[in-house]
């Protein structure tokens, strides 16, 4: 089975298309769509047999919890046992949007959707065309990114296709996404709001709303003895297949060791793949060399981070080389995400003396 694809817009919802959708959730089918993030791959919450499609679907460890989007704040009280004031007050000021809450289930959640916790992952997504999936579906659709698991998270439909086009039943093309990197995640199951995984709302939006929050112990050191909490984040992710460094440092020194490592793959026959900025790009001569965005408009990397990892499979390099992005806003996003892909490999150079 090869999946069916069609095409829609915000302004132009087609909703012949999203009935049908609609009824294939409803019947335990599997449908992939875009949200503000990334694209998701959607199958009924409340159906066990779907949940349990969707993990052979990518590939992904049934330990590894979905996320139920909804797209009515009424419903929330359905899928879960408790809203904290924290929680409301979240909801409130960044619903719908790149923003997932974790709290306690209520008893409709099958533990397939939530891989055996007691809690609940929710997200109430601000893309029109989910939002209008989401409601033709009953109202609450489960759905992790659209990859496979392992790979990077597909930010067009035509990522979704190349991973899942065989597994699943229909794709929703709604172009490219807006952001480009996962929601947010909070945890509300402990006594202070934890972030499970940092987004496009950042820690410091978060304390700004709720006074307290606390960052996941797990993500802060490669070398942590503590686990993350979210289960998702303890896998190696995101990663291109050829072999990622991050290079850290003053940014002159970081351009010359870069080019180095160049020169070096070139004398040996080869080539390395360089993961550089407007800024830079043209201050590498040899190899592959690939602009993520601009410096100057952090969204723009956010934005085009899985794109060029997925690119990079396409060409025969040896190895990758990445500057390092700790940008003001979206670094703590971004380098979670770079790391990872990279295996926490980090090379650090020094200033020049
Ligand atoms: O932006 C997004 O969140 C996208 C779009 C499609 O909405 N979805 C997404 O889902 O990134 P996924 O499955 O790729 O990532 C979900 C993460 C995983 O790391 C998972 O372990 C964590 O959320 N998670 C889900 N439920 C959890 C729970 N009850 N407790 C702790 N972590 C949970
Ligand atoms: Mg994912």
């Amino acid at each position: 089975m090869r999946a069916e694809i069609v095409s829609m817009s915000a302004d132009r919802l087609d909703e012949e298309a999203l009935l049908r959708a609609g009824r294939i959730l409803k019947e335990g089918g599997l449908v992939a769509f875009p949200t503000e993030t990334v694209y998701g791959l959607g199958g009924n919450a409340l159906d066990s047999r779907a949940s349990i499609k969707i993990y052979a679907a990518k590939g992904r460890p049934s330990d590894n919890p979905l996320i139920v989007h909804i797209a009515d704040i009424d419903k929330l009280s359905l899928i879960v046992s408790e809203v904290p004031e924290g929680a409301r007050i979240l909801a409130d000021k960044f619903w719908p949007g790149p923003l997932t809450m974790i709290l306690p289930k209520s008893e409709i959640v099958p533990k397939e959707t939530t891989g055996g916790l007691d809690s609940v992952a929710v997200r109430f997504p601000s893309d029109p065309v989910a939002q209008a999936l989401i409601k033709a579906a009953g109202g609450f659709v489960a759905a992790p990114s659209a990859n496979t698991s392992g790979r990077p998270s597909p930010t067009t439909a035509q990522h979704v296709e190349e991973d899942l086009g065989d597994a699943i039943d229909m794709i929703i093309d709604g172009g490219q996404v807006g952001i480009g990197l996962e929601s947010t995640i909070v945890d509300f199951t402990e006594a202070v709001p934890v972030v499970l995984r940092p987004g496009y709302i950042s820690l410091d939006m978060l304390k700004e709303t709720l006074g307290e929050v606390r960052m996941d112990q797990g993500l802060l050191k490669a070398d942590s003895k503590v686990r993350p909490k979210a289960p998702g984040m303890k896998y190696r992710h995101y990663a291109p297949k050829a072999d990622l460094s991050i290079v850290e440092g003053p940014i002159d020194s970081v351009v010359e060791m870069i080019n180095s490592f160049a020169a070096r793959a070139e004398a040996a026959g080869g080539q390395v793949g360089i993961i550089a900025t407007d800024e830079t790009m043209d201050r590498y001569p040899i190899g592959v060399v690939k602009s993520i965005g601009s410096r100057q408009e952090e969204e723009t990397i956010a934005h085009h981070l899985y794109e060029v990892l997925r690119e990079f499979d396409q060409c025969k390099v040896s190895a990758i080389y990445s500057e390092a992005f700790y940008t003001p806003r979206m670094g703590q996003a971004i380098m979670n995400r770079l790391l990872k892909a990279a295996g926490h490999k980090i090379i650090k150079v020094q200033e020049e003396q």
